[in-house]
This record gives structure tokens, sequence and C-alpha cells, in this order.
């Protein structure tokens, strides 16, 4: 039999899979992938079940339901004051998985450079080597993941074309400052560049910080790619609907590989997920108190094992140095806390092409039931 095509040759099950997996053989607490153990809000549940049962399920319009597109464009005024026509410039896809595949796809050629700053979601890298283009990775520096100006100009070539930006940031749970995304807004600008924002998780922020959506800073709506996901704002990461904001030109050319890629997404899902954007104002507060307090709680408990770092200001991940613990990289500590404590985390290094800074961490997904949570603290406590 011939061989599968050469552009996937380099593939491997994701870290997410593998560590999921052993967590299952070991029979240990799953914090490895980044999910909630429990349910989302009843209301939204609520309305897929009405949705359905009025009949919505036939194909959507290729673009998105209407209905979605123009409550997509509604928040993005509400809470930014930003113009985005739901006709012509949001465009729903499967969960930002697609998206980000689609973005990459429709703006990529073979051998183009595409700077990512690691530790990165690990669709991004997948998604440019599909293409045929070239992942540069920039690294964020603990211990703020701060990206260095001088660092980034270097790495831009007459073949750059897009960078992607992870804001707030998976696996850190950093929440970018005005200032770094303004220097990185700025070699954007200058060196004629697309900036593809993925912020999936703006509405998980804690400590009333504030989330900036890189497409408010100056001079760069025209030229961001601003891309979200219902999955975390709703806890419903299995529903799969996600949406990608971006000036027309461009969500034309989005439009045109959507269609051949998955067409339409499901139809009553994304009627579902309109009703729950128009209640953002009074679910996000109760959301946002829920992960804080187990935020808070699983934070207090690692450090008193003796992790020390900063807490996390968003996002539901904990990104935990290991080294005052253990000689050990992330991957033989992971497996050891798999084996002997029972407890499933994510070793960061599978996060980054170029440095070698993800091997001094772990990374613990907190959005689990506070059971879960207490489960996992009792089983560390040997630690
Ligand atoms: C940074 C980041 N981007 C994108 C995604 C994918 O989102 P979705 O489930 O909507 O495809 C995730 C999921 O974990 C993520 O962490």
């Amino acid at each position: 039999m011939k061989e599968t095509a050469l552009r996937i040759s380099d593939f491997k099950d994701s870290i997410f899979g593998v560590m999921s997996r052993l967590a299952r053989e070991h029979n240990a607490i799953n914090l490895s992938q980044g999910f909630p153990d429990f349910d989302g809000p009843e209301f939204v549940k609520e309305f897929a079940f009405k949705k359905i049962a009025e009949g919505h399920n036939q194909y959507a319009p290729f673009p998105g339901s209407m209905n979605l597109r123009n409550e997509v464009s509604s928040y993005y005024k509400r809470f930014y004051n930003l113009n985005y026509n739901p006709e012509s410039e949001v465009t729903i896809t499967v969960g930002a998985t697609e998206a980000i595949f689609v973005v990459i796809t429709a703006l990529i050629n073979p051998g183009d450079e595409v700077i990512v700053l690691e530790p990165f979601y690990d669709s991004y890298v997948a998604s440019i080597k599909m293409c045929g283009g070239v992942a540069v990775p920039i690294t964020m520096h603990a211990p703020n993941f701060t990206v260095d100006a001088e660092e980034l100009q270097k790495a831009i070539t007459p073949k750059t074309k897009l960078i992607i930006l992870n804001n707030p940031h998976n696996p850190t749970g950093k929440m970018w400052e005005r200032e770094e995304l303004e220097t990185v807004a700025s070699l954007t600008i200058k060196n004629d560049l697309y900036l593809m924002s993925d912020e999936v998780y703006e509405f998980l922020t804690f400590d009333g910080h504030s989330h900036i959506p890189t497409a408010t800073l100056n001079e760069m709506k025209e030229r961001t790619i601003t891309v979200s996901s219902a999955g975390k704002t709703f806890g419903l990461t299995g529903w799969k609907i996600g949406w990608i904001c971006a000036n027309e030109k461009l969500s034309n050319a989005f439009r045109l590989v959507h269609q051949y890629v998955t067409f339409s997404v499901s139809t009553p899902i994304q009627e579902a997920v309109a009703e729950g954007l128009k209640n953002l104002e009074t679910y996000l507060p109760v959301f946002r108190k829920q992960y804080q307090d187990k935020r808070d709680y699983f934070y207090k408990e690692l450090t008193s094992l003796g992790f020390k770092f900063d807490i996390p200001r968003g996002t539901y991940f904990m990104m935990v140095p290991i080294s005052q613990k253990t000689e050990m990289k992330d991957v033989d500590y992971a497996m050891k806390l798999i084996k002997d404590y029972k407890v499933a985390t994510v070793p960061p290094s599978a996060f980054y092409l170029k440095s070698a800074e993800g091997e001094k961490y772990l990374r613990f997904c907190f959005a689990k039931k506070d059971e879960t949570l207490q489960a996992a603290v009792t089983n560390l406590k040997g630690l």
C-alpha cells in the first residue's frame, strides 16, 4: 500500500490524547485536558432542546446562522466597541480549531513563515505544516512570559506573513498587558503582516481584569483576525461553535475555505449559542465566580504544597514551575504524578518548538468539580 501524505508524516497523537489515555490506564484524576468535568449552564442547554423541537435542523447558511452572526457582532460592539458587519465580517466555524485551520489555509502559501509565540496551542503549528508553511517560534520568556521586541523583529523576514497570538493565554493563564500587545502590534504594522488573535478565553478572566482584544489597538482592526469560541465561555466544549471576525476581504477568503472544509455548522446549536450570547451580561458574573473560586482553592493548595508561582489572571490553566520540587523534566515528572500520585497533568514542552523552558513546568487544568480538585489535592499531599 502507498504511504499517507508527507504533510502529516511527523504528526503524532496530541499530548492531550496521550495524557488522557495514560490517566485512564493508571486510574488517575485527569487535570490534563482543558475542559470542565461538569456541565454547562441549563439555560443554554434548554435553548438547544427548544431549537431542535422548533425545527432548526437543516443546513444553516454556510457563513453561519444569521442570528448567531448578529449576536457575535452585537457582543463585540457591547463589550469592546468593535464594529463587525454580521453579513460580511463574521464567519461561524466548527470551534476555534476549524477557524484556525481556515485562517491559515486561506493566508499561507508553501514556504510562507508564520510567527508562533511559544508556548502555543498545538493546532497552530499543525495547521501551518498542513499548508506547507514554516512555523517560526518566538519564546515568551518566564516568569511573566513576555516577548522581546528585538527578538521578534529579528525573526521577521520577507517571507513572514502572519503572527499568531493567544490572549488570555493557554497554558500560562497570562493576560497580556496593553504595552505588550502594542509591541507586537507595532511590529505587525511596521512589517505589513496579519495578526491572528486567538481569544477563546476572552471571558475567563479573574479579579476584575478585563480582556483587551487585539483588534481594539490603534490601526490594528484591519489586520487583526480574531478567533473565538463558545466552548470555553459556556463550558460546553463539545458544542464546537467558533467564529472568525475580520475585514470583508479576508472574511471572503476564509469563507471560501470554510465552505469546502465543513460547509456549515450545526444549526440548532448555533441558534442556542446565539441565545446564550444575548444573555452574557447576566451570565458572566456567575460564570467567572464559579471558576475564580476553583482557581483560588487550587492555587492555595498548590502553594501550600510548596509550588511557588503567580496566580493566573485568566483561562482555566496553571503553568506550575516544578524545579523547587524535582530535578526531573516535565515529561518524567508528569509520568511520576500519574503513576505514583494518580494525577494527570500536561508536560508543557509539547507547546514549544525552540526553547527547553517548558521542561521546567507542568500544566494543571482547574476546570473541574470541587470534589475532583479536592481528590487531586489529597493525592498530591505526599509530594
Ligand atoms: C488557545 C486555544 N485555542 C483554541 C482552542 C480550540 O477551541 P475549540 O474547542 O473551540 O475548537 C483551544 C482549546 O483548548 C485553546 O486552548
